[in-house]
C-alpha cells in the first residue's frame, strides 16, 4: 500500500481541513497545563530518572569521538563535525542537539555549536581534563547492569559482567586501564591535592604512597614539599607509567618506584604511609590485610594517612549513594564505609588513635599511629 497521497485533495497544500484548530496560543497552554499535570504526577521525573541511563552514554560517546577536540578550534555545524568524525550525520545532529540541552554546548541561530565552559573540560589537552573519568566510569557502567545481581546474591556484579575482577580487567586490557589511570589523575588533583593544605608534612622525610597508581599524588607531594623523598608502590603493570610522570615534573630524583603486591607486603622506610582510595575496593578481609601488611612495614614513629571516601552516618549526598552502590557492584556484599567501620579494622591491624578529618570535599581523611 502506498503512504503517498491519492489525490491533490489529500495534499498539505491542498483543500483538506486541517486538523488542528485551536489558535496557537491555546494549543501552547493546553501543552504546558498538560505537561505540569504529567510532571506533577511523576510521569516526567521518573522518565528523567530512568533514563539518566542515556545521557551518562552521551557523554561517553562525545568523549569516545572527540567531539570536544574537534570544537577546540572553534564552532561547527553539526555536518561538518559528522564529516570529520565519520559518523552518522542524522545521529550526530540528534546528540549535538541534546548536548546543547545540556551545557556541553551551545548552539547559534545559523547551528553552529561552540563548546561551554563546562564541554571544555572534555578536552583531552586541557589540564582541568575530566575525559579519562568520563571514558573510564562509562567503561564501569555494564557492571551496573548487574546491581540487582549484587543486591540479591552479594556477589561482586562485575565480575559476572566481564568474567574477571577489576584489577585482571584492566591489567588485560591496556585502553580501559589508561583510562582508568586517567581518572585516577584527574580526581586526584580535583579531589586530593587542595586538601593537602590540612596536613602538616614538615616533619615528614618519606611518604611511601601504598597503592598509588602512576604516581600523580607522589608527584603533587613532591613538587609541593621540596623537602621529601616518596616510594611510590602498586602493581608492576602500573607502576610502568610512572617514570614518565615523574621525569615530566623533575621529580624522578626523590621518588623510588616498587612494584609489587600489597596482599604480599609492603615497604618499608617510610615516615607516612599514605593508602589514597584503595581499602574502598576491598571486602573488609582484603582491607584488613593490606592494612595489617602496612602495619608490620612501619616503624614504631610512623603515621598512616587513610585518604578515602566516608560514608556519613546521616545526610549522605545522591552522589556518595551513588558511589557506595558502585562499590557493592564492585566488590559484593560491601558498601561505603563509615568512620566507625575504619576504625574498627585499623584497631583490628594493630593501629592506635585514629581520627577524621574532614576536608569538606569528596574524600576525607583518616590518620593513625602505629604506637
Ligand atoms: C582506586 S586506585 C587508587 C589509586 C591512587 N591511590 C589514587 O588515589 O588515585 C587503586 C590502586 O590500587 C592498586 N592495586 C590493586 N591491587 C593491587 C595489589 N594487589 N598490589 C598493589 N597495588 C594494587 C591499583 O593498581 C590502583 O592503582
Amino acid at each position: 500500500m502506498s503512504l503517498q497521497p491519492k489525490s491533490p485533495s489529500h495534499s498539505v497544500s491542498g483543500h483538506f481541513p486541517p486538523v488542528i484548530k485551536k489558535s496557537h496560543f491555546w494549543n501552547r497552554l493546553r501543552q504546558r497545563v498538560s505537561m505540569l499535570y504529567h510532571y506533577l504526577l511523576g510521569h516526567y521525573r521518573l522518565h528523567k530518572m530512568l533514563y539518566g541511563f542515556a545521557l551518562s552514554q552521551a557523554l561517553y560517546v562525545t568523549a569516545k569521538l572527540g567531539v570536544a577536540d574537534h570544537l577546540s578550534q572553534g564552532s561547527k555545524t553539526c555536518e561538518e563535525l559528522a564529516a570529520s568524525l565519520s559518523v552518522n550525520v542524522n545521529g550526530l545532529c540528534h546528540l549535538m542537539r541534546l548536548l546543547s540541552k545540556t551545557g556541553i554546548v551551545s548552539v547559534d541561530k545559523k547551528g553552529h555549536y561552540k563548546l561551554t565552559a563546562l564541554g571544555s573540560r572534555l578536552r583531552s589537552d586541557m589540564p582541568n581534563s575530566l575525559r579519562g573519568t568520563v571514558l573510564s566510569i562509562a567503561e564501569i557502567y555494564p557492571a551496573w547492569g548487574n546491581l540487582l545481581y549484587s543486591l540479591q546474591t552479594g556477589k561482586v556484579g562485575f565480575d559476572k559482567t566481564f568474567q574477571m575482577g577489576l584489577y585482571d580487567y584492566l591489567s588485560q586490557n591496556a585502553e580501559a586501564n589508561t583510562h582508568f589511570n586517567q581518572c585516577m589523575e584527574e580526581t586526584t588533583r580535583e579531589w586530593i591535592i587542595p586538601s593537602l593544605a590540612l596536613c602538616d608534612l614538615s616533619n615528614i622525610k618519606t611518604v611511601v604512597d601504598v597503592g598509588g597508581n602512576t604516581g600523580m599524588l607522589t608527584t603533587m607531594i613532591l613538587k609541593k614539599y621540596p623537602h621529601l623523598e616518596t616510594i611510590l608502590y602498586d602493581q608492576a603493570h602500573v607502576v610502568n607509567e610512572a617514570e614518565k610522570i615523574l621525569e615530566a615534573a623533575q621529580v624522578a630524583n626523590r621518588c623510588q618506584v616498587i612494584g609489587g603486591d600489597f596482599f604480599e607486603s609492603i615497604p618499608a622506610g617510610g615516615d607516612l604511609y599514605i593508602i589514597s582510595r584503595v581499602l574502598l575496593n576491598w571486602d573488609d578481609v582484603h582491607a584488613l590485610q593490606i592494612l595489617k601488611n602496612c602495619h608490620a612495614a612501619m616503624g614504631p614513629s610512623a603515621k598512616l594517612l587513610i585518604m578515602d571516601f566516608v560514608l556519613p552516618n546521616q545526610g549522605a549526598s545522591a552522589y556518595e549513594l551513588i558511589s557506595s552502590l558502585q562499590i557493592l557492584i564492585l566488590s559484593g556484599s560491601r558498601l561505603m564505609r563509615t568512620e566507625e567501620e575504619y576504625y574498627d579494622m585499623l584497631f583490628k591491624a594493630g593501629f592506635h588513635a585514629p581520627h577524621l578529618i574532614k576536608t569538606g570535599g569528596m574524600i576525607s581523611f583518616i590518620e593513625a599511629a602505629v604506637e
